[in-house]
Formats: C-alpha cells, sequence, structure tokens
C-alpha cells in the first residue's frame, strides 16, 4: 500500500473528541450493561485535566463549536464528598451527552451483515461467524487455561462498526429529538462495504455507497443544523481506505472521506490517516468482560506470569513490501530461540486469529515487536498490551496514527 501520510493538519475538534470518547468508553469499556460503577471511572477518565490537557494542545476551539460546548461539557453529574456518582433527580444526567442515530436505510449497514457470505474478498475466511454476539463473534469454548472462560470472542478485527452500532443501541441517552442532541451517529458500515469492492471493482463501484450516503444525509433536516460538524462515523477499517485522492483506477479504496458532506463530519476508526476530522480509536481485541471481576480476574492471572522470553513476534513475513523489516525480524528471532517466540502466522500455519495461539506466547513474553504490516497499526498492539506484554514499534506512525488508541486505552 502507498504512504497514508500525506498531511498533518489542525483544525481538531477537542470537545467532540471528548464527547464521542466519553460515549465510545462508556459503551465499550462499560462492563457491565446495567451497573454504574464502570460508567463513573469512563467518566473520570475521560474529563480528568490531564487528560483535557492532552487533547485540548491539538488546537484551539473552532467557534462553531461554542453553542454545544457548554452543553457537552459543563454540566457534569453530582458527585458526593467521596467523589461518587449521585444519580441526581434535579438534573437531568443525559444533559450534554445526548446522541441522535440516523435511521439509515438498510442498505448502508443491515443489509452489509446480512450478506455477510459476501465478505470474503480478501481473505479466505466468510466473514458470517464473526457476526454472532452482536459483532464479538463466537465465544471461545475452550481457553486451554490460556483465557479465563466467558470472556473471550473470536472477534474479527475489522467489526468495530458493528460493535459500535450494537453498544449505541443500547445507550442509555439516545434521543429521536436531534435539536437537543449533541452529536448524530451515522451508523454506516463503512468498512463493510468497503471491503466487499476493494479488489478488483472500478471506482465507480467502490465510491456508490458513500456517494449515496452523503446525499441522504445533506438531505435530511438535521445536516443543515452545523452543516454536518455534528455527525460523526465509525469505521472497522483503516482510514486510508476511504481516502482516494484521485480517480485513477490503480489508486486504492473509495473517497469516501473526501467528499465535501465528508470533509465536514468526523470519523473514529481503527487507525486514523492525519487528517483533521480523523479520530484514531483502538481495534476491538478478543477480551469481552462483561463484569469487573472478570477484569480484575484477568489482571491477576496477568501480573503472575512467568515470561520466560525476551521478546515475541506475532505475524507473516512481507516480501512484497521492500523495506519491510518483518523478514529480518523474523530471521533473528529463530536465530535466538531461547530468548525469542516466533508465532509464524503464515496462511496455513499457526491460527493467529485464535487468541489462545497469541495470548499464549504474548503472555510469556516480555516485549512483543510490533513492525508494520499491511498499514503501519496492528490489531496486535493491543493483543500484547492485555497480555501484559511491551509493545515494540519500528516506526513512527504506529505511534502517531495509534496517539489517541493508545493514549485512550491505558
Ligand atoms: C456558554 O457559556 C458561556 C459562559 O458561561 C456563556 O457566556 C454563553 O452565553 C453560553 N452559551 C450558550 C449558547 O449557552
Ligand atoms: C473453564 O471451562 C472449562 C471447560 O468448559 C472447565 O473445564 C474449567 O473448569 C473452567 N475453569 C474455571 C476456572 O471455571
Ligand atoms: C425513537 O423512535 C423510534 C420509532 O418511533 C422508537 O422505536 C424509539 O424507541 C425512539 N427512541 C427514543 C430514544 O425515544
Ligand atoms: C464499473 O463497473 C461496473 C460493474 O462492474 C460497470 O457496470 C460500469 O460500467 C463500470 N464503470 C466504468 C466507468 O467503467
Ligand atoms: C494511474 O496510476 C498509475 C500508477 O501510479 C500510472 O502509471 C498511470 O499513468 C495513472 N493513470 C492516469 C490516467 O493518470
Ligand atoms: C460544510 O460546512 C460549511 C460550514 O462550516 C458549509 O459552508 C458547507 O456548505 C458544508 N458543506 C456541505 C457539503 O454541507
Amino acid at each position: 500500500m502507498e504512504n497514508p501520510i500525506t498531511s498533518k493538519c489542525c483544525n481538531h475538534q477537542p470537545w467532540f473528541v471528548l464527547l464521542v470518547f466519553f460515549v465510545f468508553c462508556i459503551e465499550l469499556f462499560s462492563f457491565d450493561y446495567s451497573g454504574f460503577t464502570a460508567k463513573k471511572s469512563a467518566l473520570v477518565t475521560v474529563l480528568d485535566d490531564n487528560h483535557g490537557n492532552v487533547i485540548n494542545t491539538q488546537s484551539s476551539l473552532p467557534h462553531d463549536f461554542t453553542e454545544i460546548t457548554n452543553a457537552s461539557v459543563y454540566p457534569l453529574p453530582k458527585t458526593d464528598e467521596k467523589g461518587d456518582l449521585k444519580v441526581g433527580t434535579e438534573i437531568d444526567s443525559c444533559v450534554g451527552r445526548y446522541i441522535f442515530v440516523h435511521d439509515l436505510p438498510s442498505r448502508f449497514n443491515e443489509d452489509l451483515v446480512n450478506n455477510c457470505r459476501l465478505l470474503t474478498r480478501g481473505t479466505d475466511k466468510n466473514m458470517c461467524p464473526y457476526l454472532d454476539n452482536l459483532g464479538f463473534g463466537p465465544e471461545i469454548e475452550n481457553p486451554e487455561d490460556v483465557l479465563i472462560n466467558n470472556s473471550w470472542f473470536l472477534t474479527n478485527q475489522f467489526l468495530l462498526e458493528v460493535i459500535f452500532h450494537n453498544k449505541m443501541k443500547r445507550y442509555e441517552c439516545l434521543t429521536n429529538d436531534s435539536s437537543i442532541a449533541s452529536a448524530i451517529y451515522v451508523p454506516f458500515y463503512a468498512g463493510l462495504d468497503m471491503s466487499l469492492y476493494l479488489w478488483g471493482f472500478n471506482t465507480t463501484v467502490r465510491d456508490s455507497a458513500s456517494l449515496g450516503l452523503v446525499k441522504w444525509l445533506s438531505e435530511k433536516p438535521e445536516w443543515k443544523r452545523m452543516w454536518g460538524r455534528d455527525h460523526f462515523l465509525v469505521a472497522g477499517r483503516i482510514a486510508w481506505d476511504f481516502r482516494r485522492q484521485s480517480d485513477n483506477e490503480t489508486d486504492w479504496g473509495s473517497k469516501l472521506r473526501f467528499l465535501p458532506e465528508s470533509k465536514n463530519m468526523s470519523m473514529l476508526s481503527i487507525e486514523s490517516s492525519s487528517w483533521n476530522n480523523d479520530y484514531a480509536i483502538p481495534y476491538p481485541t478478543c477480551f469481552h468482560p462483561s463484569k469487573d471481576s472478570e477484569i480484575f480476574r484477568w489482571q491477576d492471572r496477568i501480573r503472575r506470569q512467568n515470561r520466560q522470553y525476551l521478546f515475541s513476534f506475532a505475524g507473516a513475513p512481507r516480501p512484497e513490501y521492500q523495506n519491510s523489516i518483518r523478514g529480518k525480524i523474523i530471521d533473528q528471532c529463530l536465530a535466538s530461540k531461547s530468548q525469542c517466540k516466533l508465532l509464524d502466522c503464515n496462511y496455513g500455519t499457526t491460527n493467529c486469529d485464535n487468541p489462545v495461539n497469541v495470548m499464549k506466547v504474548f503472555q510469556s513474553s516480555i516485549f512483543c515487536l510490533q513492525p508494520p504490516g499491511d498499514s503501519y497499526t496492528r490489531r496486535s498492539i493491543f493483543d500484547s498490551i492485555l497480555a501484559g506484554c511491551i509493545p515494540v514499534f519500528f516506526h513512527p506512525d504506529t505511534s502517531m496514527l495509534n496517539h489517541f488508541k493508545i493514549f485512550h486505552m491505558v
């Protein structure tokens, strides 16, 4: 693939990131749907001063957000002297957190899921099983004493958009009144749509859904309020798949993010592009605990690990990329077998989609090497963090493009 980094830009939208991460943290990391504890910690984390500063250093607040800023950030829920949240009777705890979700025609989301049999291009796997359990995939039935029971699933790394949408359907502050909403969520499965057409289709076909989407959106009354600047998308593929800069058929991906309407919207994806309104959020891992106790059990296990390898690498060589360092890493790893563990992910060897195989290696390693693959970032970075293994980057963009992800993960 080509070099995705062509622009560093300004004009970040800090309030927006804050709000969306807030929702994201609540939705994705609130482990107990009914309990309030996890939600409280998500709130505290996101509104924490240090974190706020990190976000705010990105840029100043664009003027068109001021009216929403008041609503989104300032009316914090009341806390008692211990800092615990009180569900206030006098204030609406959803003020500033209301989200309006567009009811898109099913061709933009549900139809793609229903046609999962077609979503096989580029991999030799059928996507359908991965869509079980609201996008988590099938539960791992035999954790082999490597994982803990009932918390691990065979999650596909590209299904964030489906997982997020399903979580959002249960969000406590949904509203049908867009005038009180702080953000408008557009549940378009851009990644699934793109994966149908990335290989062997002309640009007209690749852009078709994107053009249809922005036309549909811009005709809605919600569009006029802020010209789409309060709209956001969540995509399960890397942003570069949606940033084709010319209509040359040999260029990669769709031009979704270069459409005029789309430029006004924010997009959260597993790898951002450094463009002004793209934001990176963590790849979905296979760990989906439903209770705090499952997290504590996992942390406990990880702390007690005996790490017999100094470093490890899980991946396949990339001979097609001339400057890929993967070949060298593999050679050196094989040359020091007592220090390094190699998990060869070439097709037909180990199944690296099964977290039992990956976690077994990462749990017994101190450092986990994370060279770029098809793109600069990898789901494996988050797998290593989960396993308590220190990720080692080989390219500055692995951390730059991961900037928000890493920072919001920890
Ligand atoms: C936002 O808050 C500021 C300061 O409290 C106030 O001056 C301004 O009028 C508020 N804006 C809106 C739209 O409520
Ligand atoms: C986990 O599940 C396996 C098989 O389902 C069972 O044999 C094992 O005892 C369980 N482990 C714990 C700690 O519950
Ligand atoms: C919004 O409207 C739909 C359809 O009328 C309804 O099913 C849904 O419950 C409403 N949602 C909220 C949050 O009021
Ligand atoms: C693009 O491909 C579609 C179907 O694959 C075809 O119908 C269409 O004519 C092609 N468009 C161009 C401009 O080649
Ligand atoms: C399209 O891109 C290829 C590869 O970069 C280049 O060789 C070709 O000349 C380009 N075609 C047009 C019409 O610009
Ligand atoms: C994008 O937003 C600007 C105002 O910020 C507006 O002038 C422009 O028309 C919007 N673009 C579209 C396609 O709506």
